[in-house]
């Protein structure tokens, strides 16, 4: 079966292209590396050193004899995606190619723009390009359980049976998305439900929950093929920057109250969701959505985790609580249906002590590229304003022991100078 998978050099793109190739398919890799760009422009950077896609798809070839095709271009340009499905002709589409940052699509109006031109426009191009040209083929596309927000009912897969005036009907779920990136993939589902109507086209919508964690059977393989990981008040998401924060003793920054609550889901697991979704495609004509995440913690629960596990490693681990930059509830009801992808057999990797145990060792091992001033979040959603990227500091070569304070949205924090890694043992940057 031939697949394409667009956004094929992020975080998820890149392990599930390798995922899928492993597999036996035949896998065509999409994506025009913005995602590296909007690094260069905010001065964040991936915690684990990844590799060019080129470079990731050559290694994958020396190591596993598979071939991977790499399709360079933006899927806002019409022409570039149509003749991709055109020449390439998939049976199914992973649509993971978009701008995924909320803090990012809340800069300011003209990264609100950007963020929906992106990704409403990328996806609309796609959907015209299936039409016109593979029009049988299966859309696997990344929607987010942030499109549903937090309301104060059960939290259906995607549609609810409501009774109104007496008279009943199965419609989309009321959704609430919290920022403009929310936004932009609550545009898209409207977009794809409405083609599969019209059209005819078949589609899953994956309304998945904050993904954790970098190893996968071929991430693993070799240091070229890792995945990216992302800490900073930007990009990352709030295990990772957990991690980072407990590894180099910065207190844990719970937003506000830390009574949010949000899904979860192991990387295995979403490489596993997408091939269950593949393997089992809607008919044609069919719009169906599976909430893709195994199970929820609040943000303060996750803090709190994470401070047992690193005080197994010796590491003492302080909590603060700064005023959240974020509008959200902060103490709320969550109660979520996910069984259509265990009904398709998905065994799901739940978080352990274990996991967070090896979750932190990756992080202790590339400590030293930590840029601590990344950390702190500086995206207000009330400001119509914000800085654009971090303020990159050269390296301060402190005496060890000696104090240095950063400041951030909510607050100063302290970083004490510690003894460098012995080089011998500081993997290559
Ligand atoms: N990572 C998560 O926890 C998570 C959670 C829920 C949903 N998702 C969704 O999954 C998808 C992938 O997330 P990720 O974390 O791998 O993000 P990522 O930013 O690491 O990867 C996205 C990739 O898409 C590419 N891309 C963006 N716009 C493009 C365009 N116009 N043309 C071609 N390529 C483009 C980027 O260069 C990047 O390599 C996103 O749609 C995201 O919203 C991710």
């Amino acid at each position: 079966m031939k697949i394409l998978v667009i956004g094929a050099d992020g975080y998820l793109g890149w392990p599930q292209t390798m995922y899928l190739s492993n597999k036996g398919y035949e896998v065509g890799a999409v994506d025009n590396f913005s995602r590296r760009m909007w690094d260069l422009e905010c001065g964040t950077e991936s915690l684990i050193p990844i590799h060019s896609l080129h470079e990731r798809i050559n290694a994958w070839k020396e190591l596993t004899g598979k071939t991977i095709e790499m399709f360079i271009g933006d899927i806002t340009d019409y022409n570039f995606i149509a003749n991709v499905i055109k020449n390439f002709s998939p049976e199914a589409i992973v649509h993971y190619g978009e701008q995924r940052c909320a803090p990012y699509s809340m800069i300011d109006r003209k990264h609100a723009v950007f963020t929906q031109v992106n990704n409403i426009v990328g996806t609309l191009n796609l959907l015209y390009a299936i039409k016109e040209f593979c029009p049988h083929c299966h859309l696997v596309k990344l929607g987010t359980m942030g499109e549903y927000g937090t309301p104060n009912i059960d939290i259906e897969e995607g549609f609810i049976e409501i009774v109104h005036n007496g008279r009943k009907d199965r419609l989309p779920y009321p959704m609430q998305p919290g920022s403009f990136y929310h936004l932009s993939k609550v545009h898209d589902s409207q977009n794809i439900m409405f083609v599969c109507k019209v059209w005819g086209l078949r589609a899953t919508d994956l309304h998945q929950g904050v993904v954790y964690g970098v190893e996968t059977d071929e991430t693993q393989i070799d240091e070229r093929l890792a995945t990216r990981f992302d800490y900073d008040g930007i990009w990352g998401t709030v295990l990772n920057r957990f991690c980072v924060q407990a590894a180099i003793g910065h207190p844990l920054t719970v937003y506000g109250k830390g009574g949010q609550t949000r899904g979860f889901i192991n990387i295995r697991d979403t490489m596993r969701c997408i091939e269950l979704a593949i393997l089992n495609p809607p008919k044609e004509g069919e719009y169906r959505v599976f909430n893709q995440i195994t199970e929820w913690f609040t943000i303060f629960e996750l803090a709190q985790l994470v401070q047992k596990v690193a005080k197994k490693k010796d590491l003492n681990v302080k909590i603060s609580q700064p005023p959240n930059p974020r509008v959200e509830a902060e103490e709320h009801y969550y109660n979520v249906k996910h069984t259509k992808l265990l009904d398709l057999g998905l065994k799901p990797h739940y978080l352990s002590n274990v996991l967070l145990e090896s979750l932190l060792d990756i992080v202790q091992r590339y400590s030293y590229r930590v840029k601590e001033e990344t950390i702190l979040p500086y995206v207000n959603w009330r400001s119509l304003q914000n800085p654009v990227g971090y303020i990159a500091k050269a390296p301060k070569i402190g005496k060890i022991g000696e104090k240095e304070s950063l400041l951030g949205f909510g607050g100063e924090v302290t970083k004490t100078f510690k003894e460098m890694p012995s080089l011998s043992n500081t993997p290559r940057r």
